[in-house]
């Protein structure tokens, strides 16, 4: 039942403990042994051969599952694809080009900003339009002429923890629905739904971290800013890690590739402010160990999230978290577990209202 908490102080930790669950549901039925389903997008699945651009419009957290999305369908598809927040599209003249992909992400499905982006994209020579949406009845289901559903069940904490991570999973199952049909092999598409099929367990390990990230809260109760830092993929959610922090806790937090860091924000680092880094194990491994020396030559305090392959621990001021080992398609996912864990434990000591935070509604149905 979505309105019992159980066992847990607030909804949100509920829902964040929920996840390897509802990203099984989400799997669910979308997968076979070796292949993704495309009868998950209903009979028009035709759509999947067509496809040549993919515009993907969202707001907010669904905003930052479209930006790891744009990763995924141009690595594994190889066709371009942009990813822009609703309420910029809206106001603006698009260039459509052929054969283009309408995709909007939201768990509400209410939110008056992509509803409205969707209604002027119907305008606008799209080849269909796909909504990934949590709320079946919603009106962007409703208006979409295809749904895939994330299946998360009813998610009541502001902060979108459980929609953002079943976004990702429904978002991975079109990346590779689309790639199929330009060029990915059977053996690829077997080694990646073996890897989807592992997601529940993984982020179960990850929050097998949940009372060592408690602990590092406590560090970030005084602080007044943070930065993210993230390479590829792993920069959405270092933006959705500094989104959940400045949501629940009001402490203030930006998010940058890291590589951006020496044009500007390295002028910030100083010991009061924690730089918060996801770290995959990938060929930028290298470089964001160096971008990380530059910050602890300037005496910054270092929050690492990395598995254990990378060879990184803690040291004296790094503070290392480990992450489960997965395949790098999955490291956006299992990444956004200690983030979400991190947001909470600090909200919670700094005693904010962590379900309700000041200002904030769950759905944003106005302008
Ligand atoms: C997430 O923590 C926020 N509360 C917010 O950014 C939210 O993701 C955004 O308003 C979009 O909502 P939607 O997914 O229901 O469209």
């Amino acid at each position: 039942d979505a309105t019992d908490k159980g066992e847990f102080r607030h909804y949100m930790m509920k829902e964040i403990y929920e996840q390897p669950k509802v990203i099984a549901a989400c799997l669910e039925g979308r997968i076979s042994e070796s292949k993704v389903l495309t009868s998950c997008f209903g009979a028009d699945s035709g759509f999947l051969k067509e496809v040549e651009n993919v515009h993907i419009v969202a707001c907010g957290t669904s905003y930052h599952a479209g930006l790891v999305a744009k990763y995924w369908i141009e690595d594994l598809a190889g066709l371009p694809c942009s990813v822009e927040v609703a309420s910029e599209y809206r106001y603006r003249k698009v260039a459509v080009p052929k054969n283009t992909l309408f995709l909007t992400l939201s768990q509400s499905g209410e939110t008056a900003d992509t509803l409205a982006a969707l209604r002027k994209a119907k305008e606008q020579g799209y080849l269909t339009t796909l909504a990934i949406c949590n709320v079946p009845s919603s009106t962007l289901v409703r208006e979409s002429a295809l749904t895939l559903l994330t299946n998360a069940g009813a998610e009541i904490g502001v902060a979108s923890t459980k929609a953002f991570t079943t976004q990702l999973t429904a978002l991975l199952i079109t990346s590779v629905a689309i790639a199929v049909e330009n060029g990915l092999s059977a053996e690829k598409e077997q080694a990646l739904v073996n890897a989807m099929r592992s997601l529940p367990a993984y982020v179960n390990a990850a929050l097998l971290q949940d009372e060592h990230i408690q602990k590092v809260s406590d560090r970030f109760a005084n602080k007044h800013n943070a930065l993210f830092l993230g390479r590829g993929a792993m920069y959405p959610i270092a933006l959705e890690g500094a989104l959940k922090l400045k949501e629940i806790s009001y402490i203030h937090a930006e998010a940058y590739p890291a590589g951006e860091l020496k044009h500007g924000p390295l002028a910030l680092v100083d010991e009061d402010m924690p730089i918060i880094t996801m770290v995959p194990h990938n060929g930028m491994l290298d470089k964001l160990k160096s971008n990380m020396q530059e910050v602890a030559a300037r005496g910054g305090e270092l929050y690492v999230f990395a598995d254990r392959s990378t060879n990184l621990h803690s040291e004296d001021n790094i503070i290392f978290t480990e992450v489960p080992k997965v395949e790098g398609i999955l490291e956006p996912i299992v990444h956004t577990i200690p983030l979400q864990l991190l947001s909470y434990h600090v909200a919670v000591v700094k005693g904010t209202d962590v379900d309700q935070p000041r200002n904030l509604a769950k759905s944003v149905t106005v302008e």
